[in-house]
């Protein structure tokens, strides 16, 4: 499987479950202007068969290496981002785990059942990172009580592999150059922003401005019925240049923090 094909695969299987961004994508064609892929996000368990490490593998033999590692104290998180050596126009990947010994062990064991049900002809495949909730069988009483824990937990129970989110770089497009020009394209056209934090995360003196829609529901089949759980959203990433005159690809963990907090569903 070579890089386009599976970023391919992670669009599709993205845009299936979160039509808005696909409608998002075509307001911004309609208006004239190419979309380029800034960065995918995945989500995973710390478990050693499915770590940040194991996901890895799949884009370091597409040419990737680690550029960045970030800790997110307050989630309970270890992420680390991942850009293409040779060809700048491949989309950064970043990749998160929650580190399960910080909860309780009700939620330690539900993420080893997860990892335990995942078929051993996935193990290892890149198609696992398009497989989602592999494990199956999701049960509304788990989900909620992982929800009470972690809404990371919670929300990966749920939709397991997929690309959490793409994001629109900003600084590829010619006339909603600027991150405030795109919030308030995106406003006229009928979508809702994430406000928590403010509508623009980071600043240029930051190197990375981001905003992002509101995380949509989706019908989600537990045994016990259907439910409509909040899914995914669409991110903006605008960066600026350091002072080498290269631009910053980097993430903020202060301002990633915020974004992750935009599919929290908690009272
Ligand atoms: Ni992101």
């Amino acid at each position: 499987m070579n890089a386009s094909q599976l970023f391919n695969s992670l669009w599709e299987q993205y845009v299936k479950e979160s039509p808005e961004a696909l409608e998002i994508y075509n307001k911004f064609v309609e208006f004239g202007e190419e979309v380029v892929n800034d960065h995918i996000a995945f989500r995973t368990f710390d478990d050693p068969r499915i770590n940040v490490e194991q996901l890895a593998i799949h884009f370091e033999k597409l040419g990737y290496e680690v550029k960045g590692e970030y800790v997110f104290e307050s989630k309970c998180l270890r992420a680390k981002h991942f850009e293409h050596k040779t060809d700048p126009k491949q989309p950064k990947v970043f990749i998160s785990e929650l580190t399960t010994s910080k909860f309780s062990q009700y939620l330690q064991d539900k993420a080893k059942e997860c990892a335990d049900r995942i078929p051993q002809s996935l193990l290892g495949t890149p198609e696992l990172l398009y497989s989602g909730a592999i494990w199956a069988h999701l049960d509304y009483e788990v989900y909620q009580k992982l929800l009470a824990e972690s809404e990371y937990a919670a929300w990966l129970y749920v939709f397991g592999f997929r690309a959490n989110h793409f994001t629109v770089y900003i600084n590829e497009l010619k006339k909603l150059d600027t991150i405030e020009k795109v919030n308030e394209f995106l406003k006229q056209n009928g979508f809702t922003l994430n406000t928590a934090g403010g509508e623009i995360k980071g600043t240029p003196e930051e190197l990375l401005e981001q905003s992002s829609t509101m995380a949509n529901k989706v019908p989600v089949k537990f045994y016990q019925g259907t439910y409509e759980i909040l899914n995914s959203f669409y991110e903006f990433a605008k960066r600026y240049p350091q002072t080498n005159g290269s631009i910053y690809q980097g993430f903020i963990a202060k301002s990633a923090d915020k974004l992750f907090e935009s599919t929290y569903v908690g009272g």
